[in-house]
This record gives structure tokens, sequence and C-alpha cells, in this order.
């Protein structure tokens, strides 16, 4: 990095422009997956800059993914095939969870049906008698690896028809004028089935987080029961712990 090249990155607040160099350095192939970056002093000397400065682009780029930081051994660029990080406090789906990280988001359908909901679906989602839901069983894949399997069950009633579901379940819904804005999530350890391992490209029984998610309506209607079994070795959920509040 050249303080000339920081200069030429036009006027905005520093540690941005020092973002776009970095991003820039990764774009063009000077800096690879894996390859370490100077540490906070060295580019701040370099660039004639406040380590503060330094920091805080670091920080954004290590939150948006594009870099990572091993503790006691500096910084790195994020490489493919490394871990997922997801912040647990916020609802977000795995679309925008994985656009976030500049990764590419696919699916490979499994099942797109309505049906009837099981018992516990009814209980769940506080159907009424005889009321269907839309099952949706996915693929979910990062940049075409394979990250999830998910089971998706909305009541019928909240979607067109199960083809309203491109690829996104969240955006089907918004644009159905529906926004889940509360959920509960509960997360546990799980082997997985060899039919499941099959399917994420893992060998039968390799470790896996077995995540369920019920999200609700400001009105307090539940909106989707989902079934996630996240692949061990690619995801972690990540969240902050304050003693206030
Ligand atoms: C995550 C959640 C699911 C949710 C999904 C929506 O994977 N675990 O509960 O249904 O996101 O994602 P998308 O809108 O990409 O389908």
């Amino acid at each position: 990095f050249t303080a000339e090249a920081l200069a030429g990155g036009g006027t905005g607040p520093l540690y941005l422009r020092l973002k776009s160099l970095i991003r820039g350095a990764i774009d063009k192939g000077a800096l690879t997956a894996q390859d370490a970056l100077p540490s906070e002093r060295e580019i701040a000397s370099q660039l004639d800059i406040s380590r503060v400065t330094v920091r805080k682009a670091l920080t954004e780029l290590v939150d948006e993914g594009v870099l990572t930081q091993k503790r006691g051994s500096g910084t790195y660029v994020t490489g493919q095939g490394q871990r997922v990080e997801q912040r647990l406090s916020r609802l977000t789906s795995f679309t925008e969870d994985m656009l976030a990280r500049g990764l590419m988001p696919s699916v490979k359908w499994l099942q797109k049906t309505v049906a009837s909901p099981s018992p516990d679906e009814a209980m769940v989602l506080a159907l009424s008698p005889n009321e269907r839901v839309i099952r949706l069983r996915r693929l979910r894949m990062a940049d075409g690896r394979p990250m999830a399997l998910e089971l998706a069950v909305v009541p019928a009633r909240m979607l067109a028809s199960p083809d309203a579901v491109g690829s996104s379940l969240y955006e089907a819904l918004q644009t159905a004028g529906i926004r889940p804005v509360r959920a509960m999530q509960r997360l546990s350890a799980e082997s997985l089935s060899a039919e499941d391992a099959e399917a994420l490209s893992v060998p039968a029984g390799s470790p896996a987080l077995y995540i369920e998610r019920i999200s609700y309506l400001a009105d307090g209607r539940a909106v989707e029961f989902t079934k996630s079994h996240y692949r061990g070795d690619a995801y972690d959920f990540v969240v902050e712990l304050t003693t206030s509040g």
C-alpha cells in the first residue's frame, strides 16, 4: 500500500479509502486468499495515517467477511472454504447473510409443495383445523459450496402459491407485504444422517448445527417454522454478550 494510492482514492473519509484500497488489491489479485496483511502499525506508518483509522478499516472488512483476524497472529484475506460467521442477534435471511459476505447464494430445490401440516407444525404455526402449509425443502449453497439443508414450513394463506418463492423465502414474503419482525431460534449439535450428509457433501456422521427458527409478524402470528442443518465445518454462529440491559 502506498500513500499515493491512498491519496488517489478520492476525497472521502480516510478509512473508507483504505478499505477500497484493500478491496482493490484483492480484486486485482495482488492479495489472494489466506495472504497475511501487514500489521496495523506497519500499514499506519507506510501510509502515514493513524492506527485508529487502520483499525477501523480492518474491523469493517472483518465484519464484512473480506478479512479474517486470528488472535495473536494478524489479519488475513478470507479464503474460500473458510467458515462463514452469522451474528445471532439479527433476524436475517440466508440470502442476505451470504451476500453480506460477498458469497453468491444458490438453491437446489428438493421439495416445494402445498401439504397438510404435521401435528407439531400445526401447533407451532397456530393453524386452524384443515389449514394447509407450503413446504419448502432446499439445499442452500454459497459460491456453489453446500452450506445447509433447510425445511421451511409456511401457512399456505401467507403466499399465493409455492412458486411465489424464487430463491429467497424472505424476499417472497416481502413481495407479499409480509415481514417477520421477531424470531425464536434454537441451536443444538447433531451428527448428520447418511442421507443429509450426502446432500451436504460431507461424510455420514459429520457434525452439524441443527437450528429451528419460528418467526413472527408484528401482530404476533407465526409465519415460518424452519428446521435447518448447517454444516459444522462451514458455519460459526456468533453472539455478542454485554453486561447491561
Ligand atoms: C435462514 C433461516 C431460515 C429462513 C431463511 C430465509 O436460513 N435459518 O429460518 O427461512 O434464512 O432465507 P431466504 O430468504 O434466503 O430463503
